[in-house]
């Protein structure tokens, strides 16, 4: 399976270094109303933090971001990620995302690789570095030429812009770092991320089929 499971209008790009503050931060953002958490494979505590999330949260729905190749995806699938999110995309990732069967969105910056992407059987995709490439302007540009991709943009977005993604009629979720900011983590400041989750499950849904 490579479709998704209606993702809450944000999706929190996590980055922990410690393990032992993952069913923390799952139970803030989960109590703010985010369910799909994406861990970034960026950190040694990253399959762990996935693993203590699948055992002690069942309400949320944990994946692996920064997925880089197929070892990374194996690895990842076996501590319980329920999906995959990469900055890039390869045969090899390829291969292996079809091979699980699990939702995976891959990460595209220009249409060649949207295309690729899809021809791999991929509708749902990371536009990153968002702001970087182009950001809204280079969504609507998209949508002309392939209006069944659907995508995730994340790199630059925060509460400032993120209403603006969600406005577009190609953009399903965002993603950002904004939910799980390393001094709130750092501080243990689970109030502080549960107000910014809240705040984040309240931006207006994504109207893209
Ligand atoms: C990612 O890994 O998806 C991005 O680095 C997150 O970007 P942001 O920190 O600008 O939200």
């Amino acid at each position: 399976m490579t479709t998704w499971t209606e993702p809450g209008p944000v999706m929190p790009v996590i980055v922990l270094d410690d393990p032992g503050l993952a069913v923390d931060l799952a139970h803030a953002l989960v109590a703010g109303g985010i369910r799909h958490l994406e861990v970034t494979l960026r950190t040694a505590a990253a399959l762990g933090a996935i693993r203590r999330i699948r055992d002690a949260v069942p309400q949320a729905l944990v994946g692996a971001g920064t997925v880089l190749d197929a070892r990374q995806w194996r690895q990842a699938c076996d501590a319980g990620a329920l999906f995959g999110v990469s900055p890039g995309w390869s045969d090899e990732l390829a291969h292996a995302a079809v091979d699980r069967g699990l939702p995976f969105l891959p990460g595209v910056a220009t249409a060649s690789e949207a295309m690729r992407a899809m021809r791999d059987g991929f509708t749902l995709l990371k536009l990153f570095p968002a702001e970087a490439v182009g950001g809204r302007a280079l969504l609507r540009a998209l949508h002309g030429p392939l209006p069944a991709a659907r995508f995730c943009p994340t790199g630059g977005i925060g509460a400032h812009n993120a209403a603006d993604y969600l406005a577009l009629p190609n953009v399903v979720c965002v993603g950002g770092s904004w939910l799980a900011p390393a001094d709130a983590l750092a501080a243990r400041d689970w109030m502080r991320i549960e107000a910014l989750a809240r705040d984040a499950a309240a931006l207006p849904a994504s109207t893209a089929v």
